[in-house]
């Protein structure tokens, strides 16, 4: 089956989060089932600048855009990555050569409504010209939502068939792409499309609505955030546009990319180490300590987190929760980037507790591996969470995860309390009381060795490999055909 996906982010060329991973991991692990795939990429800097792109891309083809009454040119450009899969970068500096992909300093770029449209024209674009003929065109969030009603358009005007079927997942449904009402024209769609029915949310244009809308089938990246998304609660606004796909919406869980994301073997470690000899452990944690400048002794655990910071992940729970990490003996490593003011409450909170707390930012890959496997219980406390992929790295590496009862994390955790012999973690409810609790149960597993090597164990044994969920997507690609 020819497969093509378009993604605003793609690991390891450009990432700000989950998506990055999902869509390398689905992508390379459908090309290896022998099926060929092709991913479109925006050619932000960083992409361009990566040694995999710089020793092979070659220009494919070059692009006239129409948005309103103008022609935007740029062109496309071709990198192999491996057998059955390819790369495209759509290209055109005054929309992509910038160093982040959305934005600067916690501010989204002003044109982001331009530069998605014109990648999601320009992959139409290129569907035709280079005649992929693709059976499917998987689209990932807002970035990228509103290529299937564009397809369904240009098809249309040209009397041609470009794709077969299309689908949108949504990793997040708090991005939407929403822009003001006087961008509708760059569309160049015909007016019945700028109405409720079409494009218009309160006011303004909504991508997001588009693919919901308008692709032949939408799926989320968990069951239980796909129940959660229908309600008021969860759905941001798009309950109810999101109701009327609910008979075909269709949940699968991420899978993690177990190659990049072994402790047996990752660069980014001083040993190794597996279900069967957990000593290697120890030693990622004596260097995650020296590294981080915590304590090396005491008799509490570790605890680590690794997100972006933003309210989504439960960021007011640990500040409320503060006391415990400054009173309790334990330590904390946070990883995380976003957010000035959080960044500045955690660097004070660090400050204030030398040896006990550690607070870093920016994006650290490696760092992000030495926290996995470092810790012993990995903190997701997050108040929604369309699948996180972190708990499942932290499972692998033998990490307790002690997560919120929300979306993914309630569906790929299972509280020890709930099931001692199969369990694998620590579930809470999303509030500062649940988190406390969470907290608290998490010292009396760290007290009780045979109760947490139970845990550790029936993590790393758990089968997270995408293999199973890129099969999954196969089977329902094949049911829209
Ligand atoms: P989300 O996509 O909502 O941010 P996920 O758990 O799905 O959450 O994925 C987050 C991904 O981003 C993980 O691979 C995580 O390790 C990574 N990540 C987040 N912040 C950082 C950081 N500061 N440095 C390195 N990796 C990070
Ligand atoms: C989003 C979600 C996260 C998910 C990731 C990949 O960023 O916030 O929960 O794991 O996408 O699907």
């Amino acid at each position: 089956m020819k497969i093509v996906h378009a993604a605003s982010e793609l690991f390891p060329f450009v990432k700000t989060g989950g998506l990055a991973d999902a869509a390398a991991a689905l992508s390379q692990s459908l090309a290896r089932q022998g099926n060929p795939v092709a991913v479109f990429l925006p050619g932000y800097r960083a992409v361009l600048e990566h040694p995999r792109v710089r020793e092979k891309a070659r220009k494919a083809i070059t692009l006239g855009i129409e948005m309103d009454d103008q022609f935007h040119h740029g062109e496309v450009l071709e990198v192999g990555l491996e057998k059955n899969l390819t790369l495209y970068l759509v290209c055109r500096d005054e929309f992509f050569d910038r160093r982040h992909p959305y934005g600067v300093g916690g501010r989204d770029y002003e044109d982001n409504g331009e530069r998605f449209l014109f990648f999601a024209k320009a992959v139409v674009e290129a569907l035709s010209q280079l005649r992929l003929k693709a059976d499917i065109v998987h689209c990932h969030d807002w970035q990228t939502a509103m290529i299937p009603l564009l397809l369904r358009y240009e098809e249309r005007r040209r009397s041609a068939v470009l794709a077969g079927r299309t689908l949108l997942t949504i990793h997040n449904l708090a991005f939407q792409g929403i822009f003001p009402m006087r961008l509708f024209p760059l569309t160049n769609l015909p007016e019945e499309l700028r109405g409720m029915d079409g494009l218009e949310y309160y006011g303004q244009i909504n991508y997001l609505k588009a693919g919901i809308l308008f692709s032949d089938s939408v799926t989320t990246v968990s069951p239980t955030y796909g129940k959660e998304i229908l309600t008021p609660e969860f759905g941001c606004g798009l309950e109810g546009v999101l109701k009327t796909r609910k008979e075909d919406l269709f949940c699968q869980v991420n899978g993690i990319d177990t190659g990049l994301w072994n402790p047996a073997d990752d660069p980014h470690l001083p040993a190794a180490y597996g279900p069967e000899d957990l000593s290697g452990k120890s030693r990622c944690q004596e260097k995650l300590l020296k590294q981080t400048g915590l304590k090396p002794k005491g008799k509490g655990p570790v605890y680590g987190m690794i997100c972006r910071f933003t309210p989504q992940k439960g960021l007011e729970l640990i500040r409320a929760n503060g006391g415990f990490f400054a009173k309790r003996d334990c330590r904390l490593v946070v990883l995380g980037s976003g957010g000035e003011e959080d960044e500045r409450w955690f660097k004070e909170l660090a400050a204030a507790h030398p040896g006990k707390i550690s607070v870093n930012t920016g994006m650290n890959e490696a760092l992000s591996h030495l926290i996995e496997a470092g810790a012993d219980f990995f903190l997701m406390p997050s108040t929604f969470e369309p699948c996180g992929l972190n708990q499942m790295y932290s499972m692998r590496y033998g990490t307790v995860p002690l997560v919120s009862r929300v979306g993914g994390l309630a569906d790929t955790v299972t509280d020890i309390g709930r099931d001692p012999e199969e369990g694998t973690g620590i579930l809470f409810p999303p509030t500062a009381e649940g988190l406390a609790e969470g907290l608290s149960r998490s010292l009396d597993l760290y007290a009780d060795r045979p109760a947490m090597e139970r845990a550790i164990r029936n993590g790393m044994s758990r089968d997270l490999s995408w293999d199973n969920a890129a099969a999954a997507y196969l089977r329902h690609y094949e049911s829209l055909l």
